[in-house]
């Protein structure tokens, strides 16, 4: 399947997308066509806001952005992309509403629902969003669960078409590392809803679980996306379009975890030489950040002091170097997450 050609001319109406008033917890929520259409409204809307003449489209809409993680850029996004389009933002940090603390994800949702147009949510456990999504009644996205982290996946498929220029079932990428987190697994399903050649390559212990390659695996089979599941890096890497990567331990895991984990995944850090073994010059680096790949961070410098590691999942040379386009696609969740807002929000 092509999602957009390389003039990314791919037409999707927007009014058939279909995603008025649906809530989008992962992936599977879309079907391939919303999937499509949120990529081309994307582009859309990219192109509209650098010729300045973006249409506001949410003007009067009142959106929630509830946090129970930390965020620079899903937060950001939310709150630039609202506004750009007209709609008005609160934001509920970690600490400061009575959520979990007092209040059950029920209540809070039938409270929200009663206020607000729509919800963001980053959380926990991801039967919360569901529970937040249901009891609210208006739209709820999720902005990162323990299990998916759909806005970030939208955006990284976003990011492959337009930095490649080529169709979706010609591109390829590797995810590198700890490939059961939520970013993992959204890019698993991202890559074959696609149709793209998706490899996912780590140690066995941290592979993807048999119910989400499953999944991808039954999606692969409508749109000709290919699999790989492999802890070998020279098979995963080879010739490929990008090589992803993301942090070794995920917000929410014990601390104690970091030991086990930079065993696990030390043959697996993206440097000079696992990038060479793409075989190409022009294999581009991606990371949904943010990442470790210095000591210039509270944790950074803290396992440098204790095992002498000056970078954890990537390097700074990889993340410095000109193949590296994560700022790009920092950029892009705002540009489809505000594609989101529109497509779920727009009457
Ligand atoms: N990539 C991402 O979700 O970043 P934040 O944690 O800063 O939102
Ligand atoms: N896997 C990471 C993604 C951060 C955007 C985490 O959950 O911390």
């Amino acid at each position: 399947m092509t999602l957009l050609d390389p003039n990314l001319g791919y037409e999707v109406p927007k009014a058939h997308l279909g995603l008025a008033g649906k809530s989008i917890t992962k992936e599977q929520d879309l079907t391939i066509d919303q999937w499509a259409g949120l990529l081309q409204l994307t582009q859309e809307l990219k192109e509209d806001k650098r010729h300045r003449r973006e249409v506001q489209r949410l003007r009067g809409r009142n959106i929630a952005l509830v946090f129970a993680k930390n965020s620079t850029r899903t937060r950001c996004a939310f709150e630039v992309a609202a506004h750009d389009q007209g709609a008005h933002v609160t934001y509920l940090d970690p600490t400061g509403s009575q959520l979990g603390h007092k209040e059950s994800v029920k209540d809070t949702g039938r409270v929200l629902g009663r206020m607000f147009d729509g919800i963001e949510y980053r959380g926990f456990a991801h039967a919360n969003i569901e529970e937040l999504a249901r009891s609210s009644g208006v739209p709820v996205w999720n902005g990162l669960s323990d299990t998916w982290h759909p806005t970030q996946s939208l955006c990284d498929v976003f990011t492959m078409l337009e930095h490649s220029g080529k169709p979706a079932d010609e591109i390829s990428f590797a995810y590198v590392g700890d490939a059961r987190n939520n970013v993992g697994n959204s890019l698993l399903i991202a890559g074959a809803m696609s149709g793209m050649d998706v490899r996912m390559v780590g140690p066995e212990s941290l592979w993807n679980s048999t119910e989400v390659m499953s999944a991808a695996a039954a999606i692969a089979q409508t749109t000709g996306a290919s699999l790989l599941q492999t802890s070998d890096p020279a098979q995963a890497l080879a010739g490929v379009d990008f090589v992803y990567t993301d942090v070794w331990v995920s917000m929410g895991e014990p601390e104690s975890v970091w030991t086990s984990r930079l065993e696990l995944l030390n043959d697996y850090q993206v440097n000079a030489s696992l990038m060479a073994l793409t075989g190409r010059p022009d294999t581009a680096f991606m990371h949904c950040l943010p990442a470790f790949h210095d000591r210039r961070t509270e944790i950074g410098h803290k396992i440098f002091t204790e095992t002498g590691r000056e970078a954890l999942e990537v390097t700074d040379e990889v993340f410095e170097s000109p193949q590296s386009i994560v700022f790009d696609q920092a950029e892009n969740r705002m540009h489809t997450i505000k594609a989101i807002l529109v497509a779920t929000l727009e009457s």
